[in-house]
């Protein structure tokens, strides 16, 4: 993957097979952007940008009337000195207020591979030929400010790993106000956004709309990255579609506030930016510190959203997921929350293992109530000791007892909160997230603990570290049911308190860098009250996320599409529950739950005691079948066939296996229709070369047969009605 620089054209060119990211500089002092998209083989950079005088438009070089910054396409654009856009970079020097900056080039290096970032979850190698690194400084002499971009490119992905690393290298206070992870100007064109909104219970809603002049930006000051906004968007060219067309994305490896801003300038430009959101920041660099941005992957198919999707999904599995979680099967769990709630006791659980084991099932997860008081949720958070009332044997002798029925034994825990009424509370009542003022909010009844705190973190480090020495667990569910509020923190000073909410991040990331270096075999699964941080930083730790709290089939066939659009589906966690819906109330039929959590990371939540002989007898069928098809879906490519938030009625998507031998497609009806047209399901991804049979339709087609020419899909008579129809190659 090389990175070239051309000193005579003063141009850098990142170039893979199939794609070309195009800077360079501009009077020996301005980062610019040239292109981004799909490969070209030469560069000619003087035909990029056209330069000429403009009215009423400032001249940062005069008296060369030429330059302007405001239309200039940049890389690292700042405020103050003719660019109006919304800047990448914003700080003031403390002792006398100045902010206007001049970022001008300073140097560069090229090196193979790719360094981890400090504090930070970020994409990784596991061998140095597997990326290249570009680093440029750009420095502002006169405030004394130094800011290294880096880009990394990887070895068979169209995609570059960006990230700013802001260094007060002179000798006074400056204050960092925003400092995004990337920002890029795309020249003009007609451009959609896409990206994905929601709310608890409705996650990752798709949304593409044009981009029209003026600012279009959201993100979260939740403290997370939230169930409302996710930490990714796409800029599609107008005519792009799901399978044609060139899609640029955007994601951003961080899980806490953020923002992503368009801005379409008054000569139609597009300034795209991701990174920490500015709101309520304000990071203090002294002499010498350094501030580390997140990073942002931004990722280019010319093969519509389709194959950006299956490009970040091959990347999260290989660069970002922590080794090898990207590469081995999850097991197929049973979680005890939806069957029980907070009524488990070991003799409960255990027949309710049994019956998990006589399914096939692999895991058992007690989800919450296990510990100290917690009986309901108003109480006991902190107080992760086990309660010897609910589980006298402890949970050595328990995990024994499940390992003899073939199950692996996984916790829930929620260890970034406290109730007011526990232990550690009463123990540590200034651990809480609180200002001096008043009382904190509640939310679920409990408060955050101060992460930002280093004592804090280490005595989190002790709590998990024993848990996990206490008994053979296997499994952590990570929870975190509330956003934060009253954002301050008694170890930091006034000035310092607009840190706080990025302070917790790098705080819990240092925990989870703790826990998982020292537990690196136990798989944590992340939930933020089912997807309120289903996010590349949370998926470096914790491969595979609840991605709703919301577990109706037919709500969760949108869930997961949208969730599709950029993270794999080996992150979803998809549960079958009960009937009726515990979250609203609806009525599917067993089959269909089942293909819709099939589509995921399968696994159960239901009181399987409470079934029948037939209903545990089709739950033993679908645990088989999952185990068969499971490689498929979590390792191999992914096809939306039809987009159910257009049609909003059915829905289809297929997985094909690396070497296009199998495939597995599911259709969901989730309305019914009378007299419904005959419809025909077109394939996608299949070698048109190849003849594959499909056993449950009982005919043999050729690849490109069953992908332009397709087949009518059978009647199905009435609503949640679904179809699993598994292709081979026959040889
Ligand atoms: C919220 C989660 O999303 C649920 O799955 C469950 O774990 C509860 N918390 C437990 O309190």
């Amino acid at each position: 993957m090389p990175i070239e620089f051309d000193p005579k054209q003063q141009v850098f060119h990142l170039y893979t097979d199939g794609m070309s990211y195009v800077i360079g500089l501009i009077k020996d002092i301005y980062l610019a952007h040239y292109y981004w998209g799909a490969r070209i083989l030469t560069v000619h950079a003087a035909s990029k940008w056209r330069f000429g005088q403009r009215p009423n438009t400032p001249t940062p070089e005069y008296p060369d009337l030429t330059l302007h910054l405001d239309t200039l396409p940049q890389e690292y654009p700042t405020h103050g000195r003719g660019d109006y856009r919304p800047p990448a970079l914003g700080l003031t020097v403390l002792e006398d207020g100045v902010s206007a900056l001049k970022l001008a080039y300073r140097g560069h290096c090229i090196e193979r591979g790719k360094r981890p970032l400090s504090g930070l979850p970020a994409a990784f190698v596991t061998d140095e030929a597997q990326a290249t690194t570009l680093t440029v400084e750009l420095g502002d002499e006169a405030v004394g400010l130094s800011v290294e971009l880096s880009y990394a490119l990887f070895e068979r992905f169209n995609l570059v790993a960006r990230s700013a690393k802001i260094v007060n290298a002179g000798t006074r206070r400056l204050a960092v106000e925003t400092a995004m992870s990337a920002s890029v100007d795309l020249p003009h064109d007609a451009y959609d956004i896409l990206h994905l909104w929601g709310a608890p219970l409705r996650e990752r809603m798709v949304e593409r709309q044009p981009l029209a002049p003026g600012t279009f930006r959201f993100g979260s000051t939740r403290g997370a990255s939230s169930h409302y906004h996710n930490p990714f968007f796409a800029l599609l060219r107008r005519d792009a579609t799901e399978d044609t067309g060139d899609v640029y994305g955007f994601s951003l490896v961080y899980s806490g506030n953020f923002l992503a801003q368009t801005h379409v300038d008054h000569d139609l430009s597009v300034r795209a930016m991701i990174g920490i959101h500015p709101f309520q920041f304000r990071w203090i660099l002294e002499p010498g510190e350094t501030f580390q941005t997140p990073e942002a992957l931004l990722a280019y198919s010319g093969e519509g959203l389709g194959g950006l999707s299956r490009m970040l999904h091959r990347f999260i599995r290989q660069h970002v997921m922590r080794h090898p979680f990207g590469v081995t099967e999850r097991p197929i769990l049973l979680n005890s929350w939806e069957a029980m709630y907070f009524s488990i006791s070991e003799d409960r659980l255990l027949a309710l293992a049994e019956r998990a084991a006589e399914a096939g099932m692999e895991l058992f997860v007690i989800d919450d109530g296990w510990f100290g008081e917690r009986n309901d949720d108003t109480r006991a958070l902190g107080d992760w000791t086990v309660n010897r009332e609910k589980f006298p044997s402890g949970f050595a002798a328990l995990a024994e007892a499940f390992r003899s029925k073939g199950l692996k034994l996984g916790l829930w825990i929620e260890p970034e909160m406290i109730s007011p009424e526990s232990a550690l509370y009463r123990e540590h009542p200034d651990w809480v997230l609180r200002t001096p003022y008043r009382e904190p909010v509640r939310s679920r009844h409990q408060w955050v603990l101060d992460l930002s705190r280093e004592e804090v973190v280490a005595h989190l480090m002790g709590v998990i570290d024993a848990l996990l020495a206490s008994a053979p667990i296997a499994y952590v569910k990570w929870d975190f049911n509330r956003y934060l509020t009253d954002v301050w923190s008694r170890a930091l000073s006034a000035e310092r308190q607009q840190e706080v909410a990025h302070r917790y991040m790098l705080g819990l990331y240092r925990l989870l860098a703790h826990v998982t270096e020292r537990h690196p075999h136990v798989l944590i699964e992340g939930c933020a009250g089912g997807g309120g941080r289903f996010d590349l930083g949370m998926l470096q730790f914790m491969p595979q996320m609840w991605t709703s709290d919301n577990s109706d089939a037919a709500s969760r066939i949108f869930i997961q599409y949208g969730t599709s659009i950029c993270y794999p589906a080996i992150a979803m966690g998809a549960h079958v529950s009960s009937v009726p819906n515990h979250q609203i109330g609806r009525v599917t039929p067993l089959g269909f739950r089942a293909h819709v959590a099939m589509s995921g990371n399968l696994g159960y939540e239901l009181d399987l005691t409470a079934l029948n002989a037939s209903e545990r007898a089709a739950i033993r069928e679908q645990v088989r079948l999952y185990q068969e098809i499971r490689p498929i879906v979590q390792f191999g490519d992914f096809y939306r066939l039809v987009d159910p938030f257009v049609t909003r009625d059915r829905a289809s998507w297929m997985f094909v296996d690396e070497a296009r031998r199998e495939a597995v497609v599911f259709y969901f009806q989730i309305l019914a229709e009378p007299n419904s047209p005959v419809r025909r399901l077109k394939l996608k991804g299949l070698d048109p070369q190849a003849l594959y049979e499909a056993p449950e339709l009982g005919f043999v087609m050729s690849g490109a047969e069953w992908m332009h020419a397709g087949f009518a899909l059978p009647t199905l008579a009435s609503d949640h009605q679904s179809l699993l129809i598994r292709l081979k190659q026959v040889p």
